[in-house]
C-alpha cells in the first residue's frame, strides 16, 4: 500500500526546483513504481516554449532510466485554487505505464485533494496494442 503522504511530500519537494520562468507556474511530480520505488520530476520550461517538459514527464523519464516500467501511484502538486489535473499529452505518457489500479492524485500546497484511477481521467484513451 502507497504511503500517499510520503509520495506528496516527495512531490512537493520536487516542485520547488521545477524551471518555470516563463510560466511562473512550478509543478512537481512523484510516482510510485510497482517495486515500491519513488521518482521525481519538475516541469523544466524553455525561451523556445513548445520545448518545455512537464512535471509528470520528467518522473515517467526517471523511472524509465531506473529500469521501471510500471506506475502504482502518480501525485500532481501546484499552487492553485483550481485543482490542476495532468494535461492530456501527460495523461497518454501515464497511461503507458499504468494498468487498472493505477491512481492520479491531485494536490495542492497543503494535501491530497482528490485520487482519480486513469480510467477516469482519460476514459477513452488511444489503446492500440502497436507493442509486438
Ligand atoms: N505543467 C505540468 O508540468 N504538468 C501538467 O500537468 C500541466 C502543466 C506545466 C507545463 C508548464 O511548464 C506549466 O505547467 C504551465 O503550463
Amino acid at each position: 500500500m502507497a504511503d500517499l503522504k510520503i509520495l506528496f511530500e516527495k512531490a512537493l519537494d520536487v516542485r520547488l526546483k521545477a524551471y518555470a520562468p516563463y510560466s511562473d507556474f512550478k509543478v512537481g511530480a512523484a510516482l510510485l513504481s510497482s517495486k515500491g520505488h519513488i521518482f521525481t520530476g519538475a516541469n523544466v520550461e524553455n525561451v523556445s516554449y513548445p520545448c518545455g517538459t512537464c512535471a509528470e514527464q520528467s518522473a515517467i523519464a526517471a523511472m524509465v532510466a531506473a529500469g521501471e516500467y510500471e506506475i502504482e501511484d502518480m501525485v500532481v502538486v501546484a499552487d492553485s485554487k483550481n485543482l490542476i489535473a495532468p494535461c492530456g499529452a501527460c495523461l497518454q505518457r501515464i497511461k503507458e505505464f499504468a494498468d487498472s489500479k493505477t491512481k492520479v492524485h491531485l494536490a495542492d500546497l497543503t494535501s491530497i485533494k482528490k485520487s482519480l484511477f486513469i480510467a477516469d481521467l482519460m476514459p477513452f484513451a488511444f489503446h492500440e496494442d502497436l507493442k509486438k
